[in-house]
């Protein structure tokens, strides 16, 4: 070996490790300054001496010149799906909840003859199926799924898929391996990905999947390189010239020292029977929303691999696996409304009111749009067919507007079947008063939140207000809910937060009673005066419990802009 090929081997070494050490185990050993260093050290060399320039070397991770097109790939063994469970989780008996996974773990211990099954459990990952091919330890080729008989060939696009390893870890590489996995997107370089499409003014992607999608498919993968994805694998479809694990969390531990991202162990933990698999969907759904990727639901898996082999698969299938998908986030409905909100503070949010739809697990009539330049950047107009997005318990939100679907205007002098030129609708633009006390709108200079100027003079920020002070981490007083602030306010009870406490027993009978007429009660709620004086004696005990506040408490309920909880505690104890 010549001293050049031996440097060269010693970089591509040293830079595949700290590559490793970084995007695999999160956990660098050098600065980023040392790892440049290394790395134009070792693309110099590569250009003196072509030859240098061989397939694990961590300078084809940057990119190589554009495709015409992506060479088709026949899977050696196919690619096959999984196919699909669902649980209801609004229904409380267990055994309904849960009818379908039970269904399945039945047939399997029926096909195994097997009182109880141990089963390997991974989250479902939501990103692109991805096939890597290992010749003697180096990444040879790289295919997406296609239709599972063949794929594209993306060998060029996954080198530069950082948590990919160009080389495998140990001494003795498998003489063949094939490894399958998920390319994605973290959430974090998704919504970075975004911010910057917005900023050069490219469009954004609609979820991180698409936004994996998108870049890996690239014929110019010196674009796939600026793009930050992530990879984790989920199996092994061949092995030549190693031992092959007999089990699936065997291949997980095995991939894991051989270089691979493998998801951490407390989301992939070996299990037994139904109640092992609903406790581990049941708990993954919990850690969803904190998860850095996104998933749709999780993988079950028997975990023996002669159990696996001989139980087999159905079409295109196997009955060994399935996916226990959580209920889809997105769906499409329809715009009915465009309304506005006011806030405690007066901030506007125009809000969609929408065909009614399910989805996340419940029904949703109401997004929010977030502010005028979200709805005009994504340019929502009444009568849209839109995509919904309600994610955990976070308020659902308005993703994008399918276009092709738009209400036309009938075009001039054509019949009225004929769709037109122009939409139907205008584009969005806030009103110029407030939509409930007509004040001015006021934006701010350099202000995403338009705000409306009435302060307490108006009603929303009135009620918005008296509920935030009569909040749990606030005054605490129970029983005085939204739709009682609002009543109370309405009729004119109460103007200022003041006022709750020179309230009478008789003042909160009355306005019930004038709500429940109002509102359209029957005679028999409206008669029910007894439970109604109970409710107005606790909340005048309630709010008579809420005269002596500790200060920080008083000061965060009065709402004051920019006074938050520990704002409050640090003036309370400057104050004394
Ligand atoms: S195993 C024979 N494990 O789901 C089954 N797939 O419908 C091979 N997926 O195309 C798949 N996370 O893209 C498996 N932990 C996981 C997965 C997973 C996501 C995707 C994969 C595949 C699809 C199957």
């Amino acid at each position: 070996m010549t001293a050049n090929e031996l440097r060269a081997a010693e970089l591509r070494e040293l830079l595949n490790r700290y590559g490793h050490e970084y995007y695999v185990l999160d956990a660098p050993t050098v600065p980023d300054a040392e790892y440049d260093r290394l790395f134009r050290e070792l693309q110099a060399l590569e250009e003196a001496s072509p030859e240098l320039a061989v397939p694990d070397s961590p300078t084809r991770r940057v990119g190589g010149a554009p495709l015409a097109e992506f060479d088709s790939v026949v899977h050696a063994v196919p690619m096959l799906s999984l196919s699909n469970a669902f649980s209801d989780m609004q229904l409380a008996d267990p055994a309904e909840r849960h009818a379908e996974l039970i269904q399945f773990d039945e047939r399997v211990r029926k096909g195994l003859d097997l009182a109880e099954v141990e089963y390997a459990t991974e989250p479902k990952f939501d990103g692109l199926a991805i096939s890597l091919v290992y010749e003697h330890g180096v990444l040879a080729r790289a295919a997406t799924r296609g239709d599972g008989v063949a794929g594209e060939q993306v060998t060029e696009n996954v080198r530069t898929i950082r948590a990919i390893p160009l080389k495998l870890d140990g001494a003795n590489p498998p003489a063949l391996l094939e490894v399958r996995g998920e390319v994605l997107m973290l959430k974090r370089d998704f919504e970075r990905l975004n911010a910057d499409q917005i900023e050069r003014g490219d469009k954004t992607f609609a979820n991180p999947r698409n936004a994996a999608a998108g870049s890996l498919r690239q014929l110019d993968s010196r674009i796939t390189a600026q793009r930050r994805l992530s990879f984790f694998a989920y199996s092994i479809a061949r092995v030549e010239g190693a031992d092959w694990p007999a089990t699936h969390a065997g291949e997980m531990a095995w991939l894991k020292t051989l270089g691979f991202p493998v998801v951490e162990e407390s989301l992939r933990p070996v299990v037994r029977g139904v109640a092992g698999l609903s406790g581990y969907y049941e708990g993954v759904q919990t850690r969803r929303a904190g998860l850095p990727f996104e998933i749709d639901g999780v993988v079950y898996k028997v975990n023996r691999r002669d159990q696996q082999d001989a139980l087999g698969f159905v079409s295109r299938a196997p009955r060994w696996a399935i996916a226990h998908k959580f209920p889809a986030e997105e769906a499409l409905t329809v715009v009915e409304t465009i309304e506005e909100q006011v806030g405690r503070t007066g901030a506007i949010t125009p809000v969609a009111r929408l065909k009614p739809v399910f989805v996340g697990g419940v029904t949703v009539t109401n997004a929010t749009l977030h502010n005028e330049d979200e709805v005009r950047r994504k340019d929502v107009r009444v009568g849209d067919t839109v995509i919904v997005r309600r994610a955990g318990d976070v308020i659902p939100e308005v993703v994008s507007v399918v276009l092709a679907q738009r209400p036309m205007q009938p075009a001039e002098g054509g019949d009225l079947f004929s769709a037109g030129e122009e939409p139907r609708y205008p584009a969005y633009s806030l009103p110029a008063a407030c939509p409930v006390c007509g004040s001015h709108v006021v934006r701010e200079e350099g202000e995403a939140i338009a705000r409306c100027s009435g302060g307490l003079s108006c009603r929303a920020q009135r009620s918005q207000a008296i509920q935030h002070f009569a909040g749990r981490r606030m005054m605490d007083i129970d029983g005085l809910g939204e739709r009682y602030i609002d009543k109370l306010v309405e009729y004119g009870y109460v103007k200022s937060v003041a006022d709750l406490y020179r309230l009478k027993l008789d003042d909160l009978l009355e306005m019930k009673r004038r709500a429940d007429e109002d509102e359209g009660a029957t005679p028999e709620t409206v008669k029910a005066g007894k439970v109604a004086s109970k409710w107005a004696e606790n909340l005048i005990e309630a709010i008579d419990a809420s005269r002596t506040p500790p200060l920080a408490r008083l000061l965060f309920a009065l709402g004051i802009r920019h006074v938050g909880e520990s704002t409050a505690k640090t003036l309370a104890d400057w104050l004394g």
